[in-house]
């Protein structure tokens, strides 16, 4: 999948989706277009809380609600920079979820500055994820935080 053709297609998703079905239609996306998303979801700031809200994925995650500071998606929101983890069994903050999960990606969604989420992309490969991933998915958290969320 071209990362261009990405761009426009999920800014298509925001601005012509209804606003329930948004961020869903933005997951499913990721998900079904990018081989090496095995995982998307995104995950809202509820108080101290991470609260994971729409998903796609095989399996669900028994992490739907993470402490902030907590694992690699804790870790995010509270930095509020993106993390992104080549080998999640050599990083001592990862919280477990699929046995599948080689690498992770995790980026923070901010409304005026704030963490409001963050999109959390876990792969079954290894060091799935490099600079074109982060800027990608920095412009489509960017365009979520200052639109949608
Ligand atoms: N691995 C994450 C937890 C969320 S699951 O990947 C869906 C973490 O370490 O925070």
């Amino acid at each position: 999948m071209d990362y261009d053709v990405a761009e426009e297609t999920v800014k298509q998703i925001l601005f012509k989706s209804d606003a329930a079905d948004v961020l869903q239609n933005v997951v499913d996306y990721l998900y079904k277009y990018f081989d090496k998303y095995s995982w998307v979801g995104i995950y809202f700031v509820e108080g101290k809380y991470l609260v994971l809200g729409p998903w796609n994925g095989e399996q669900a995650t028994e992490h739907t609600k993470i402490p902030v500071g907590k694992g690699i998606c804790g870790s995010a929101a509270q930095s509020g920079k993106t993390e992104v983890v080549a080998d999640v069994s050599k990083d001592d903050r990862y919280l477990a979820c699929f046995v599948s999960t080689r690498s992770e990606i995790v980026v923070p969604i901010k409304k005026n500055g704030v963490v409001v989420g963050e999109i959390d992309v876990d792969s079954d490969v290894s060091d799935a994820f490099d600079k074109s991933d982060v800027v990608f998915l920095e412009k489509i958290t960017d365009m979520l935080g200052k639109h949608i969320c």
